[in-house]
Formats: C-alpha cells, sequence, structure tokens
C-alpha cells in the first residue's frame, strides 16, 4: 500500500465533541484501557464491532463522559457478549457487529441516552452527511485520544465502495459485501485504531439514527480511501432475534422494550 498520504492523515481531521452530543457512545475497557467505542442501544445491551470482542469477556462498559480519564463516568461490567454467528476475518472482515449485554440496566440521563436502530428496509442514501465519533488515534500513526471526537462523512454504498477499494489494492475478491457501508471526507476525515465498534449515526427527521458500525479501513484518513462500516439495517432482524432470545432465556422480558426502534424507509429518503 502506498504511503504517501500519511501526512495528510489526521478521529482522523475531527475536533473534540462534547457527550451530550453523542449520548450513545460509550467505551469498551479492559484494566481501565480503552480498547474500542461501542454504542447504547437500550439500558441493558451496547452493540459494537464483531472484532471488539471476540474471543474476551473482562470488559467494563464506560460511557456518560468524552474525557476518558473523568471520575464522573459510569461504568458496567459486562455479562454476556454476543458475536454474529458468520463474523469472519477471510480475505475482508464480514458481519462485524457483536451485543454486549451489561451486568445491570444503566439510568438514562443527558449525558447517556440511547440510539436509534434503523429500520431492515432503511437504504442510507450515497452522499448522506453523518458522522464518526470516538476516541481512536488522531493520525494513522498515532495515539489514542482522552477525549472523544468527531468528524463528518459522505456516504458510499458498498457496491461503490467495493470498487474504489478494489482499485485501490488490486485485488479481485469482493471487499465490501452487502452488510457493509462506507464513509469518505474528502479532506482526510476518518475513523482509525481505536473507534473501531463505535458508531456513525445520520440525523433524520430530527432523531439520530446509527447507520453504521466503525469495521475497518486501509490505513486512516487517506485520501481517496473510504472507512467501511457495519450496515446497521442489514442486521436489525439479527439484532432483535438475538435480544429477544436473550431475554428470554434471562426472562427478562423488559430487556429490550426501551430500544429504539423506529423509522421507515418513507421517511429516510434525504435530499
Ligand atoms: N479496525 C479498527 C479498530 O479496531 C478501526 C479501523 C477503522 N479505520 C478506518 N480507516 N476507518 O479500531
Amino acid at each position: 500500500m502506498d504511503s504517501t498520504h500519511f501526512r495528510t492523515a489526521r478521529i482522523v481531521g475531527g475536533k473534540p465533541a462534547p457527550i451530550r452530543k453523542w449520548p450513545w457512545q460509550v467505551s469498551l475497557q479492559v484494566h481501565k484501557q480503552h480498547i474500542c467505542g461501542g454504542s447504547l442501544i437500550s439500558k441493558w445491551w451496547v452493540m459494537t464491532a464483531a472484532h471488539c470482542v471476540y474471543g474476551h469477556l473482562d470488559y467494563v462498559v464506560s460511557m456518560g463522559e468524552a474525557d476518558l480519564w473523568s471520575s464522573m463516568s459510569v461504568k458496567i461490567p459486562v455479562q454476556d457478549i454476543i458475536v454474529h454467528q458468520d463474523y469472519s476475518v477471510m480475505r475482508t472482515i464480514v458481519h462485524d457487529i457483536a451485543l454486549v449485554l451489561l451486568a445491570f440496566p444503566v439510568n438514562y440521563s443527558v449525558n447517556i441516552q440511547p440510539v436509534c436502530i434503523p429500520e431492515k428496509s432503511f437504504l442510507v442514501q450515497p452522499g448522506t452527511l453523518c458522522w464518526v465519533t470516538g476516541w481512536g488515534k488522531t493520525i494513522e500513526r498515532g495515539r489514542s485520544s482522552r477525549v472523544l471526537r468527531e468528524v463528518d462523512l459522505s456516504i458510499i454504498r458498498h457496491e461503490r465502495c467495493n470498487q474504489i477499494l478494489k482499485d485501490i489494492t488490486g485485488r479481485i475478491f469482493t471487499l465490501v459485501q452487502e452488510g457493509g457501508v462506507c464513509g469518505y471526507n474528502k479532506k482526510g476525515g476518518d475513523a482509525c485504531q481505536g473507534d473501531s465498534g463505535g458508531p456513525m449515526v445520520c440525523e433524520f427527521n430530527k432523531t439520530w439514527v446509527q447507520v453504521g458500525i466503525v469495521s475497518w479501513g486501509l490505513g486512516c484518513g487517506r485520501i481517496g480511501y473510504p472507512g467501511i462500516y457495519t450496515e446497521v439495517s442489514y442486521y436489525r432482524d439479527w439484532i432483535i432475534k438475538e435480544l429477544s432470545r436473550a431475554s428470554c432465556w434471562k426472562s427478562l422480558s423488559f430487556l429490550f422494550l426501551s430500544l429504539c426502534l423506529v423509522l421507515h424507509l418513507g421517511i429516510l429518503v434525504t435530499p
């Protein structure tokens, strides 16, 4: 891969953000160290990337503060993790999605709120303005950020994104398939290591909807290189199925009552 764009790489290219602006953003931590991002989808559940949690359990979810070192953040240990059954990293990363069950439900506040999951039929239009947030590296070869950062992206559908990445890498197999979606910022804004599992959200009719989960990229913030996200709408049925299964096991039928499930195709087509 060419390295000529390292210098332009700079949440790369974004700016610090208050948590009350992104109150569903969480940090997945092991021994007080930030590992990955995630998003709160109900009082009990956090959504993240499979590659963040595969093979681990001893996570603590930290929420409610933009500063990772703040003593005010709410920390809840993880009780269970459900990784997508078809998650795989052969050739390319697919089905990079996981659900994390908290040990006890979180109390919502101004700083802690769930994000909405789109309908299955919802196809975000190419060119839609969205945002990605996280505590990941601020440059490709840099360090994680202590404060939460945000950057705006424009959506690229998986078909076109796949072509772009194939052209860049010269690979002949599919790199981004259905279930993936991309985000790109022409000034070099991007997610980076440490942002994985975190949300890419877009605002539709005054409601913030999580369209993507940070999954992977070729370097970070390179001009012409889109970032790749798990497309949340594609996994909506899987999410609901796993949540209801879990609530059945634990006979906690209220587990997903507060899940913010809104949005129909008709109201979501952006100009
Ligand atoms: N896989 C990375 C992580 O574990 C996220 C990479 C996203 N990269 C990008 N250029 N968008 O944190």
